[in-house]
């Protein structure tokens, strides 16, 4: 065993942990970890798992509709944990002054064992939790002898300490892989339930691996939802094979779509690795590309060159909203589509936002844009769908104008997604219902990069200099500055879910959909498990998390997700260089 008091100076950089847990303890002791480590998991086919010996297949049981069981979920964790450790790994010299040496492996002491101990059976849902049903906490122990321990109360927990696992250990530059902080002790929960990123998939197209890295970030940062966006005005990508013309007109292309296979595949890849797949169906606005197959189910499409009387986004378009036509639909739509979600997920998004009243002057089975006619059609046309999704045993969720500007009353089973301000936030939970945070001003990820519409010249002059309505861009540190819990008295906390960052795809697709997302959804990932304020109550500080993201950054990167730096190797290979403000 050796112990490297010169480089105990700089302790406190090389040790990211992304998010910071509730408690974290360490010490500056090297062990080192081979590929003969083993793993003790009980439930094990196999005995103890080791890397020559860990599964590469998944069951996909279809008496269960493919749902990933418990012992699945481990041995997926057990492999990425490998996988990251002796693969994926990343040499920390950014992390430490010019001239660092790494550590030697003469007399080094290694990890033996990795015991998993669940302490209670899961839970039937552990997969596809509601809020509250699965409890993420886990303890990680590593003893200065190579002893490791995780215990969590659910399989989710496991997985989540695997995580932070991985995090403790780096890239030696001769080859294996080392940790300088033995002996570890960590107690670590998340203080919100809900932590997902929103991808939206119709504006620009991505492939199933696009879809797939992302949700790989998404656990790693120790989020628990995903919430695909996977319909909008300008293609319909997803197959639904009861109504085979929606995805083949509807799509950009008749090949650019999501079969049910690849839907299935996105699903339990989520799944498997403690995140819950959230689809999102955005209706009755944000309908447009319905009009290619079902065009006499969409009020006002394409209104020309004025489409901003009648939508947010060109093209202009929205279901009807007193149209049995449009009901039977939507009928058909979810009797095909819920089932297969509902493997995987206790939930199903019904979208709900920017619904245009113009566009229901269009609307022959309307002919109106007065609130006081469309109000009850709308809460008949909301309840409907719920009704549907409850009998098929998914819990909607809204976004907040359905709430807060159509003053519908909703089931309270419903969570209502946020996004204009923090007292939209406020106004949810007052009247009783969980909201999700993200407000746009904090945790859009579009925002910032400028417009996407192109201005006439004869109007250009009016627009310059172009930027868009959610302008700056969120750097990490505006992202991170955000509370979820601001403008809520704390008697209501309880109705605060979580939240989501959100990446709409106006000006991103695969070519920068990595560096788009992260690191910039870590840092709402961090606020979202540790919380925006610290142990004293204080607001987090950047000085402390800049080094651990930019490590989570590499970490990222290692792993095959082409994340974006947040600062320079000079300021990273200090620690202390590179501030402002310091008293
Ligand atoms: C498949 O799922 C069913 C229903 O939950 C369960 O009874 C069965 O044991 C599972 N089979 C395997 C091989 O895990
Ligand atoms: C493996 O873990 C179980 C508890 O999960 C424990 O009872 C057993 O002693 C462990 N085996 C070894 C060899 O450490
Ligand atoms: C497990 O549940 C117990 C009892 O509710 C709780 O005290 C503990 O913090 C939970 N988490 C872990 C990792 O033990
Ligand atoms: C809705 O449609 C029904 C049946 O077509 C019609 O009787 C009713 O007047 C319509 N409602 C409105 C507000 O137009
Ligand atoms: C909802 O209520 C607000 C406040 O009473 C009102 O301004 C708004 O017009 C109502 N919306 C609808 C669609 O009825
Ligand atoms: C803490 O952050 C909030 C924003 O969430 C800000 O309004 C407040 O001024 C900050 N408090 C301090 C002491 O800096
Ligand atoms: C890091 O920066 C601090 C503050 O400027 C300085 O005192 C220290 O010597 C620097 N250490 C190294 C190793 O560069």
């Amino acid at each position: 065993m050796k112990s490297f008091i010169s480089i105990s100076l700089f302790a406190s950089i090389a040790t990211a942990i992304w998010p910071l847990p509730l408690s974290y303890d360490h010490g500056n002791t090297v062990l080192w970890i081979g590929k003969d480590v083993q793993v003790n998991w009980s439930s094990a086919k196999v005995g103890f798992i080791t890397y020559q010996n860990s599964p590469d297949s998944y069951g996909n049981n279809e008496s269960n509709g493919g749902s990933p069981s418990s012992d699945d979920m481990v041995d997926f964790a057990i492999k990425q944990t490998y996988q990251t450790i002796f693969e994926n790994g990343f040499v920390p010299w950014k992390f430490h002054p010019k001239g660092w040496e790494e550590p030697s492996e003469e007399e080094a002491t290694y990890v033996k064992t990795i015991h998993l101990n669940l302490l209670q059976a899961d839970p039937k849902n552990v997969a596809k939790p509601l809020v509250g049903q699965v409890d993420e906490s886990y303890t990680l122990e590593l003893t200065n002898e190579g002893e490791a321990t995780i215990q969590a109360n659910s399989t989710v927990g496991i997985l989540r300490g695997l995580t932070t696992f991985t995090q403790l250990f780096f890239k030696h530059s001769d080859g294996g892989a080392y940790t300088m902080l033995a002996p570890v002790e960590i107690m670590d929960a998340p203080k919100f339930m809900h932590r997902g990123v929103n991808l939206d998939v119709s504006r620009n197209w991505f492939t199933v691996a696009d879809i797939k890295r992302t949700i790989d970030a998404v656990a790693y940062n120790k989020m628990n939802r995903f919430h695909l966006h996977v319909t909008d005005s300008q293609s319909w990508p997803l197959d639904i094979p009861a109504l085979p013309d929606l995805a083949k007109k509807g799509a950009y292309r008749p090949d650019l779509i999501y079969t049910a296979k690849d839907f299935k595949d996105i699903q339990y890849h989520a799944a498997i690795q403690g995140v819950e797949m959230i689809t999102e169906i955005d209706m009755p606005g944000h309908t447009s590309s319905i009009w290619y197959s079902y065009p006499e189910l969409i009020s006002a499409f394409n209104v020309q060159p004025d489409w901003d009387t009648y939508a947010a986004e060109p093209p202009s378009g929205t279901l009807k909203l007193n149209s049995s036509a449009v009901d039977s639909f939507l009928e058909k739509l979810f009797d095909d589509l819920l089932p297969r979600v509902y493997p995987f997920s206790s939930y199903f998004h019904t979208g709900g936002d920017e619904v245009n009243k113009n566009a229901y002057k269009l609307d022959e089975t309307v002919r109106s844009s007065d609130s006081a006619v469309l109000q009850p059609l709308m809460q008949k046309f909301v309840d409907r769908n719920h009704n549907q999704l409850r009998s098929l045993g998914l819990t909607p969720i809204v976004w907040e104008e359905m709430l807060l500007d159509w003053n519908l009353t909703l089931g309270e089973d419903v969570i209502v997604q946020t996004w204009q301000s923090d007292q939209a936030v406020a106004d949810v939970v007052a009247k009783g219902h969980k909201a999700l945070v993200g407000n746009y001003n904090y945790w859009y990820l579009d925002c910032g990069k400028g417009q996407w519409l192109d201005f006439d010249p004869s109007v250009s002059d009016q627009y310059w200099p172009y930027n868009d309505y959610c302008a700056p861009f969120h750097n990490w540190r505006l992202i991170y500055s955000y509370d979820p819990l601001s403008g809520v008295p704390p008697s209501l906390h309880h109705l605060v879910l979580g939240g989501e960052a959100h990446m709409w795809a106006e000006q991103t697709d695969p070519v920068n959909l990595d560096r788009m997302i992260w690191p910039r959804a870590s840092a709402a990932a961090e606020v979202l498990w540790s919380g925006a304020k610290d142990a004293e109550g204080r607001n987090r500080s950047q000085t402390e998390a800049s080094p651990r993201l930019s490590e989570m950054r590499e970490r990222l990167v290692a792993k095959g997700i082409r994340a974006e730096p947040i600062q320079m190797v000079y300021c990273t290979m200090n620690g202390t260089q590179c501030q402002l403000g310091l008293t």
